[in-house]
């Protein structure tokens, strides 16, 4: 397989190989991970960046001095690897003061306890370079649809977000935000649950521009729906910030597998459109290539590692596979049989109008609905040829 090397910009969370493996039903199977082993190792295996929640870092609720000797080991650590800190996020989840939520809690007083944690982390980000801090609402819900004013609780997380918005201009940080939507777990519901909901969430703040989106492949399966898909209109709408990679075995509990250990055909369709873009251009993705995942909880420590080396070698090998798929002739031609290409032709000629479109009888009187209806479009053949290079058969 291909070594990884920091050109390839791959990250990862120091809660994902820091993961103790503590699940609802059994203790932790491993000991605790030092961020500074962390760092030398993941730059060992060849990542170029971590990244990691206020919590992950600097244990909850030490005095400031003790915090401060955590960020200079940890910056000591960056430093002599080389490693970056692309992006920061915040834990509002694993403190039972956040059992209700941090941002939109019912009770007041912990929205002000979680936007003060909040902003004391994103000082912090913009003082270790990372250019995205993620939010991960994964308390924000409910169990019970009577308990929770759902156009409120929206109300309250944006306020949340105008406020650091605005905070991050005042300060002049060089920072964004990206949401990152997951439908359920650990809240039985949690708002903004998809891609969609989350675009649609940013389209009412005060600086839109400053927020995008974070997606984990799991999260989008969970709901049952396509990551490929979601990526791809993130992508088209200027808002893919950051991602997730990991995987997930179908409609279930949050499995955060290894990258491919899911949906594989998925997974080829995601790097071939985050390395090469769509079939027909636009926009390709030159941000972190995050891995969000859990080495399985029956995995030993040198099972961490291995897993952690597992997510970039089958990104590489799924890279290597989309650019053969992408330079196959016979790729090539069945994408054109397939029309693929064609849906980049736009469906009015330059400066048409519904007038000319009207006037138009090849398009609606003269038009041969029963031939056009008759002819087949050959996705199956396409997606076989998908398959095999896959497969590595070609
Ligand atoms: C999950 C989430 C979390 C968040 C992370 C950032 O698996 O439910 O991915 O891991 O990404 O905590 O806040
Ligand atoms: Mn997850
Ligand atoms: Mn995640
Ligand atoms: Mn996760």
């Amino acid at each position: 397989a291909p070594r990884p090397t920091p050109a390839d910009k791959f990250s990862f969370g120091l809660w994902t190989v820091g993961w103790q493996a503590r699940d609802p039903f059994g203790d932790a199977t491993r000991p605790e991970l030092d961020p500074v082993e962390a760092v030398n190792r993941l730059a060992e295996l060849g990542a170029y960046g971590v990244t990691f929640h206020d919590d992950d870092l600097v244990p909850f609720g030490v005095d400031a001095a003790t915090r401060d000797q955590h960020i200079a080991r940890f910056r000591k650590a960056l430093d002599e690897t080389g490693l970056v800190v692309p992006m920061v996020t915040t834990n509002l989840f694993n403190h039972p003061v956040f059992k209700d939520g941090g941002f939109t809690s019912n009770d007041r007083d912990v929205r002000r306890y979680a936007l003060r944690k909040v902003l004391r982390n994103v000082d912090l980000a913009a003082e270790l370079g990372a250019s995205t801090f993620v939010m991960w609402g994964g308390r924000e819900g409910s169990e019970y649809d009577v308990a929770k004013d759902v156009r409120a609780a929206l109300d309250r997380y944006r306020e949340a977000v105008d406020l650091l918005t605005q905070y991050v201009i005042d300060r002049g940080y060089n920072l964004r935000f990206a949401l990152e939507p997951k439908p359920n777990e650990p809240r039985g519901d949690i708002l903004l649950p998809t891609v969609g909901h989350a675009l649609a969430f940013i389209s009412q703040l005060a600086h839109p521009e400053l927020v995008g989106l974070n997606p984990e492949v799991g999260h989008e399966q969970m709901a049952g729906l396509n990551y490929a898909h979601g990526i791809a209109q993130a992508l088209w709408q200027g808002k893919l910030f950051h991602l997730d990679l990991n995987g997930q075995r179908g409609v279930k509990y949050d499995q955060d597998l290894v990258f491919g250990h899911g949906d594989l055909m998925n997974a080829f369709a995601l790097v071939d459109l985050l390395e090469n873009g769509g079939p027909n251009g636009g926009p390709t993705y030159d941000g972190p290539r995050h891995f969000d995942y859990k080495p399985s909880r029956t995995e030993d420590m040198d099972g961490v590692w291995a897993s952690a080396a597992a997510n970039m070698s089958t990104y590489l090998l799924l890279k290597e596979r989309a650019a053969a798929f992408r330079a196959d002739p016979e790729v090539i031609e069945a994408l054109a049989a397939s029309k693929v290409g064609e849906l980049g032709t736009p469906t009015l000629n330059p400066g048409e109008g519904y007038d000319d479109l009207l006037a138009d009888r090849s398009a609606f009187e003269e038009f041969d609905v029963d031939a056009v209806a008759a002819r087949g479009f050959g996705f199956v053949r396409l997606n076989q040829l998908a398959v095999e290079h896959l497969l590595g058969a070609r």
